[in-house]
């Protein structure tokens, strides 16, 4: 095969592709459909034209499509790790988290259901094992979302819905390859057949592979920031990474190598974006899109071209075993979601999908370039009998076709049928909403640029009124819902403030006065906050901005760090996240009030208006009280990051003010790199946020303690070092009744609540809590909870009798206190109003 005549054709190839996809558009139908209907049509003009009589003259282009020169080992080993890496990088990871639960169950359960409904169905029909037929059913079993997911978006369906298809696909394509291998190896004879034992090789490989896929990964991620700003070396060793991992996991490591590159692309795309700049994390998702657009595509036409020629052996029994796998395949998947789906609902593990909804998931059960890809890497299998391969290959690739043709064409008929694609009144109203808010703003601004280019109005009027007109006919529109319910309306006017706090926050990023993680942070708030809203309401908005203040897991966790094993780099992390966060939710929450007043109030009118502003005020005070309360904590580290955010505020309006400049030819391009450079050094410098120490205010705070006043320097110095700072968040509970006692509390700042069971006693700053178990001996004679943001000193039990013994006034006081608070928790004793510090 000569060189130039294979570029030759795989140039061709690129030109069908990239002409192809205007003519899906046009046709409304998704490109792979048409890929594999053009590819099929060069395979038959190629067998053709190698058989002809008439002329030789296109032999060797011939030749080329119906033998082509990568095997299938080599397709495997190209596109597999490519595609699966690019879907994984591009899911809303920290989203598919959360509904980590249905996804698995759907995926691996799914992929099972398919295996063995294919696989035995099959059986016997065709005239081959058992294990070749649910080899097959595996291959098949893993579906290609591209179209439902586009379709979901078009028609407006549930967010999370979207989601738990995109997770699912993609995490059933690694169950379904892992089952495939197995299978293989059951086929070729390097396994033997044994239920138990392949279930628990299963296990070792999908787990192994997610451990392999995660570490390396980790540590491609530590690489990146080696090459700061250089977003091409970037993408290049993001291109390496998922192929290094299938090496490694295939050959050396015996764990599941597509497992492993799923988890590595997770990895890289939850820590990827923190350690790179914005743009370059958007180059390399661009770069990867195209990678993955061309993996995909010519494997469907690579594979469609192969159609012919395993067709030319298609016999009648054929189509009826293709019959059988697709009638088997809709079963199982119909069972999973009618039967599955339900059930997760049930147990509140998933939100409850309607039954349209559920039919389009059904029916939108397309196969792609994955099971294409396994079905080719069969086709020239050396240790599989060339009935098997042929049989196996014949009947996948024959499937994928079919659900092109059949399901791909038929789905929007389908979604038209159920009504799917028609606006609800709800929706209609916030579209004329939308539009009304849009073309405001766009009149606005071409207004402006008519002042600003000096537009004689008799020419400019007419153009901003067209704009001002359509404004108003769109509120008119969403107006003609005015039936809609006050309640109905607040939804709206919510749902449309949510949105506007995703493009703030994006704002305030491409602004770069705000870390990248900040921004993760709250970008998955304003998702969580327009989910909520749309499903919930405005119960739905408050709970969702109240979850985005609440302390997590890993906060709590944190924290135990700190105070049990005096680690303190986690928790200064967090709430240096925290502190920023908040920041940015501030500015916010005020630019959002704002744009309820100018922009929401005149649309949905004043009372839902009111409704829409007191919400947003009552969000406003939350997050004013909790940034106030850290600002009680740490206030120099306040101070530090509101004097970065303003700096980076300054270099941003520098370099613009430079590249106006120079786009205006008053400096030089040598001036400007120059000075643009300087201001890259010196925002790279101010990038990196202070640091929070914890360890630092211990001895103020201890000073201002009212029973640690009258001490003299040394002797706090001797103390503070004995003491261990503790920050406690509302709610907290710090100490439980009936427990042992091992530590003591001075309270720096902030209020507890002691429970006694029978009374209920506020400790405020300057109080002691936690001393009488540790004088008496006795367990916990109260339940504590920290009631705001408390600074605690803590004192375990040794450290604390030590200083009693130092500082008898203290010991002194300290039993007083004790046996007051004792028996004033005495059954018969009449409750006292202040037992706090004398
Ligand atoms: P201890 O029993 O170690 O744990 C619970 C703590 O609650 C207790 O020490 C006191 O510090 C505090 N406490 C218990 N009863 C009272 C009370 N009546 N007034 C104030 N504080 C109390």
């Amino acid at each position: 095969m000569e060189t130039p005549i294979v570029v030759g054709c795989f140039a061709g190839l690129l030109i069908t592709i990239s002409l192809l996809q205007p003519l899906a558009r046009r046709l409304g139908l998704a490109p792979s459909v048409l890929l594999a209907m053009v590819g099929t049509l060069i395979g038959i003009g190629a067998i053709f034209l190698l058989n002809t009589k008439y002329t030789d003259a296109f032999n060797t282009i011939a030749i080329v499509f119906v033998d082509p020169p990568l095997d299938a080992e080599k397709i495997l080993y190209i596109f597999l790790p490519i595609l699966l890496f690019q879907t994984s990088l591009t899911l809303d990871v920290r989203r598919i988290f959360e509904d980590i639960g249905p996804i698995l169950v759907m995926a691996v359960v799914a992929v099972f259901a398919a295996t063995f409904f294919i696989g035995l169905a099959l059986y016997p029909l065709g005239n081959v094992s058992l294990v070749a037929c649910l080899l097959l059913g595996a291959i098949v079993a893993t579906t290609d979302p591209v179209a439902v997911v586009a379709i979901f978006r078009d028609i407006g369906a549930p967010a999370r819905l979207g989601r738990i298809v995109e997770g699912e696909s993609l995490l059933n394509d690694a169950a379904a390859i892992v089952i495939f291998i197995l299978l293989l190896g059951i086929l070729t004879g390097s396994h033997e057949l044994d239920l138990a034992k392949a279930l628990m090789a299963f296990l070792r490989s999908f787990i192994g592979g997610a451990i392999v896929g995660a570490l390396v990964a980790r540590l491609f991620v530590m690489l990146l920031p080696i090459m700061r700003d250089l977003p091409l070396a970037q993408v290049t060793l993001s291109l390496a990474l998922p192929y290094v991992i299938y090496v490694l996991s295939d050959q050396f490591a015996d764990v599941s190598a597509v497992v492993a590159v799923v988890s590595a692309g997770i990895v890289f795309n939850l820590y990827g974006p923190s350690r790179i700049t914005l743009e370059d994390w958007d180059f390399l998702h661009h770069v990867w899109d195209q990678i993955a657009f061309w993996a995909s595509s010519l494997i469907f036409v690579l594979a469609s071209i192969l159609i012919p020629r395993l067709v030319e052996g298609f016999q009648p029994i054929d189509i009826l075993l293709l019959f059988v796998v697709a009638a088997a395949a809709l079963v199982s998947r119909a069972l999973v979601i009618f039967g599955l789906l339900p059930l997760l609902s049930l147990f509140r593990m998933g939100e409850s999908v309607s039954t349209k909804f559920k039919t389009v998931m059904l029916w939108g059960g397309m196969r792609g370039a994955v099971t294409l890809t396994l079905a080719l890497s069969v086709s020239e299998h050396q240790a599989l009998s060339p009935e098997v391969a042929t049989f196996v290959t014949k009947l996948a690739t024959g499937f994928v076709l079919f659900t092109l043709l059949v399901y791909g064409t038929s789905l929007k008929p389908l979604i038209r049928l159920l009504g799917l694609n028609r606006l609800s009144a709800r929706d209609e109203a916030l579209r004329g909403q939308f539009l009304a808010l849009a073309l405001a703003d766009v009149r606005q601004e071409v207004e402006q640029t008519a002042q600003d280019y000096q537009i004689e109005p008799r020419i400019a009027d007419p153009v901003t009124e067209t704009y001002a007109e359509r404004a108003r006919a769109a509120a008119d529109a969403s107006q003609a819902f005015a039936d809609l319910k006050d309640k109905e309306r607040v939804i709206l006017g919510l749902i449309a403030l949510a949105d506007r706090e995703r493009y703030l926050v994006l704002n305030h990023f491409n602004e770069k006065t705000v870390s990248r993680r900040a921004i993760a942070l709250h970008l998955a708030t304003a998702g969580q906050i327009a989910d909520l809203t749309r499903s919930e309401g405005r119960a739905g908005y408050n709970k969702a901005s109240r979850q985005a203040l609440r302390f997590r897991f890993n906060f709590r966790f944190a924290q135990w760090l700190q105070r049990r094993l005096k680690i303190h780099r986690p928790l200064a992390i967090l709430l240096a996240d925290r502190f920023e966060y908040l920041l940015v939710c501030r500015i916010i929450s005020n630019e959002l009030v704002a744009f309820n007043h100018t922009r929401i109030r005149p649309l949905v009118g004043d009372r839902v208006g009111t409704i829409l502003n007191d919400t947003l005020c009552a969000r406003r005070d939350d997050i004013l009280r909790a940034i106030d309360a850290l600002r009680l904590q740490y206030p120099d580290y306040s101070d530090a990051l509101e004097t970065k955010f303003l700096r980076m505020t300054g270099f941003r309006l520098e370099d613009t003010a430079y590249a106006m400049a120079h786009s205006q030819a008053l400096i030089g391009a040598e001036l400007y790199n120059d000075l643009h450079g300087d201001l890259m050094r010196l925002r790279h410098e101010t990038r990196d946020r202070p640091d929070l120490d914890l360890g630092l205010q211990t001895k103020d705070l201890l000073a201002k303690h009212s029973l640690f006043a009258d001490l003299s320097a040394e002797h706090l110095s001797d103390i503070a070092r004995m003491m261990r700072p503790t920050f406690a968040t509302p709610g907290e509970k710090l100490m439980r009744k009936g427990e042992k006692g091992d530590l003591v509390y001075f309270i720096a700042s902030g209020a507890v609540e002691v429970r006694t069971g029978t009374d209920t006693i506020r400790l405020g700053r300057g109080d002691v809590v936690g001393e009488m178990a540790l004088v008496t001996g006795k367990p916990r004679s109260a339940d504590v909870t920290a009631l705001g943001y408390c600074q605690l000193l803590g004192l375990s039990a040794s450290a604390f009798r030590t200083l009693l013994q130092k500082t008898p006034d203290l010991k002194a006081h300290m039993d007083r206190l004790s046996s007051e608070r004792q028996s004033m928790n005495a059954p018969d004793a009449s409750p006292k109003p202040d037992a706090g510090n004398a």
